[in-house]
């Protein structure tokens, strides 16, 4: 693939630490509060440009957002698709419990506000070759998943967060389903996590299938071939942005020509690197600590 598009969110994190997930009724109190970039969008984008990959960045934020714009830039981030208006960019509220599990709450705030003219520029010099990378945190996805396949580009498709609106889109013009075990089992409506992949594939035949399994590893199925990675045992501190990490890695792989088996080791190895960090977009490793992390544990 020659460049990636991703059309995706940039969000202001705000990560509180709890002692555990606040229960309905409850008023916990924090242990520590921080700010951080994030969303799974700008996330991704940051992971592919820190693996050396070619990634070109298109979304909306709002003049409140322009610390994300700069973090992208400084890791080689393309954003001439990038958007600035004046209303608020989206937003997130993360706990993070002792262990490093997180509980998410979103506000799309300008990541929902994007039009279907604006969404058909973004493709202006994009063809055949091109990847569009997609999660489910922007309006105006079916304009993307359709555009990009006029192109005639491959879509990959990261259903986070699974929502009921994603059956409304046209799934069986994605080429990549990038999911977790709930999201698997939602979108292929099923609570067998084993029958997710076949599933997938008997109602889309020429999907790759691609599960995120945190501590249990990845699962890549497509009508042809199938690959098991297990995870790399790390210290977790803070899980957060772990799958964006999996994702941009896996795909800037690819585009550097790698095996569809590599290309999962490598990205199982930057996501360990980054659950021993805390935030998102800040725990998302450079290219050479994965080098060095993958000759330490293969050595
Ligand atoms: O995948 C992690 C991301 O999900 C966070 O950065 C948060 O912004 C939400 O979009």
């Amino acid at each position: 693939m020659k460049t990636i598009l991703n059309f995706g969110s940039c969000c202001i994190d705000h990560v509180y630490q709890v002692p555990y997930f606040v229960a309905a009724g409850e008023t916990l109190p924090g242990k520590h509060y921080a700010v951080f970039p994030g969303g799974k969008g700008l996330n991704q984008s940051i992971a592919i440009a820190r693996a050396k990959g070619r990634v070109h960045h298109a979304g909306k934020i709002g003049q409140d957002g322009i610390g994300l714009r700069d973090q992208m830039l400084d890791a080689g981030v393309n954003l001439e698709q990038l958007l600035i208006s004046e209303t608020n960019t989206g937003h997130a509220v993360i706990q993070i419990a002792s262990g490093g599990d997180n509980a998410i709450i979103i506000y799309g705030g300008t990541n929902r506000e994007i039009q279907a003219s604006e969404t058909i520029k973004f493709f202006t010099n994009r063809a055949a070759g091109d990847l569009l990378l997609l999660q489910n945190e922007v309006s105006c996805n079916e304009t993307a998943i359709r555009t990009a396949k006029d192109k005639g580009m491959m879509v990959s498709f990261n259903v986070a967060p699974m929502t009921q609106e994603v059956f409304d889109l046209p799934l069986d013009l994605i080429d990549y389903f990038i999911i977790n075990e709930h999201e698997g089992r939602a979108l292929a409506a099923t609570d067998n996590l084993e029958d997710v992949p076949n599933r997938l594939i008997e109602q889309y035949p020429h999907c790759r299938v691609l599960l995120t399994l945190g501590e249990h590893g990845s699962w890549y199925k497509d009508a042809t071939t199938e690959i098991k990675q297990a995870a790399f045992n790390v210290e977790m501190v803070d899980s957060t942005g772990a799958g964006d990490t999996f994702t941009g890695y896996f795909f800037a792989a690819l585009q550097a020509g790698a095996s569809t088996q590599y290309a999962l080791t490598r990205a199982s190895a930057a996501a360990a690197l980054s659950v021993t960090q805390p935030g998102a977009a800040t725990s998302i490793p450079f290219a050479e600590q994965v080098d060095d992390f993958l000759q330490n544990r293969q050595a």
